[in-house]
């Protein structure tokens, strides 16, 4: 086969692509990374992740367990910015996370303006990292009894979603935070809950080393006096 050949593309652009020889294996690649350039090249513009949601789906091999097994506190961030629709993914997960009686007594707060992260790395002393992140995520509760219990589940699964990107995070602060709500406008009757601060972290984390007690030491089999393991 030979002579010119078009593809167009999801988001109805289109590239030309030119052999002249027959048709081959190497054209197929070629023709591939082709496309896999360009799709890169519309991301960068739009300031996505390159892979399509399908793609992603499919080159997704950490199991939740290896997310839960390789995840680690990350206190130093490269200065690379997080793609849009990873941090609307992290965001979802908090959003889409179960609450009790469906209540969903909080409110996230996405920080990525580099003075307001400046100003919070300053007041949260636990988490002075936080100016270097590229993005933070201020986690507020209403007053409610399970506020903290929910809030604290949509932190995790906010945190374990970004590690499933290579995107690093931490913990900052635990429900002492209202110094931050000036900054924020919040409201009075809302307690700040947590600031996680994310981003891509600096040093190679997550083969799993964690500092943890022995599991016979904190997990019962059927009763109290009878370790797991
Ligand atoms: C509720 C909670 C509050 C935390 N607060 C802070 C904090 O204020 N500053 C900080 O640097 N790390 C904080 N951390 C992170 C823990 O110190 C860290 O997860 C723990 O030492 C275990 O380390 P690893 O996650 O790397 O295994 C917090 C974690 C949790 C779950």
């Amino acid at each position: 086969m030979t002579g010119g050949r078009f593809i167009f593309c999801a988001d109805m652009s289109i590239i030309t692509i030119s052999y002249g020889a027959a048709i081959n294996h190497y054209d197929i690649i070629n023709t591939a990374s082709g496309i896999v350039a360009h799709r890169a090249a519309i991301a960068q513009k739009h300031n996505k992740s390159f892979l399509s949601r399908r793609e992603k789906k499919e080159r997704r091999i950490l199991s939740v367990f290896d997310v839960v097994r390789t995840v680690l506190a990350v206190r130093q961030f490269r200065d690379e910015p997080i793609p849009e629709d990873v941090v609307r993914e992290i965001v979802e997960a908090g959003h889409l996370t179960a609450s009790a009686g469906n209540q969903q007594p909080w409110h996230f707060i996405v920080v990525q303006d580099k003075e307001t992260l400046q100003k919070l790395g300053e007041l949260a002393k636990s988490g002075p990292y936080i100016a270097q992140a590229p993005l933070a995520i201020v986690v507020a509760g209403e007053q409610t009894p399970f506020a903290v219990s929910d809030a604290s589940r949509a932190i995790q699964d906010q945190i374990l979603t970004a590690w499933e990107h290579g995107v690093g995070s931490n913990w900052v602060g635990f429900n002492n935070l209202p110094q931050v709500k000036p900054v924020l406008g919040i409201p009075d009757n809302i307690d700040v809950i947590a600031i996680i601060p994310f981003g891509y972290p600096v040093n190679k984390v997550g083969k799993g080393n964690k500092k943890r007690k022995p599991l016979g030491e904190v997990v019962h089999r059927e009763r109290w006096d009878q370790p797991f393991a």
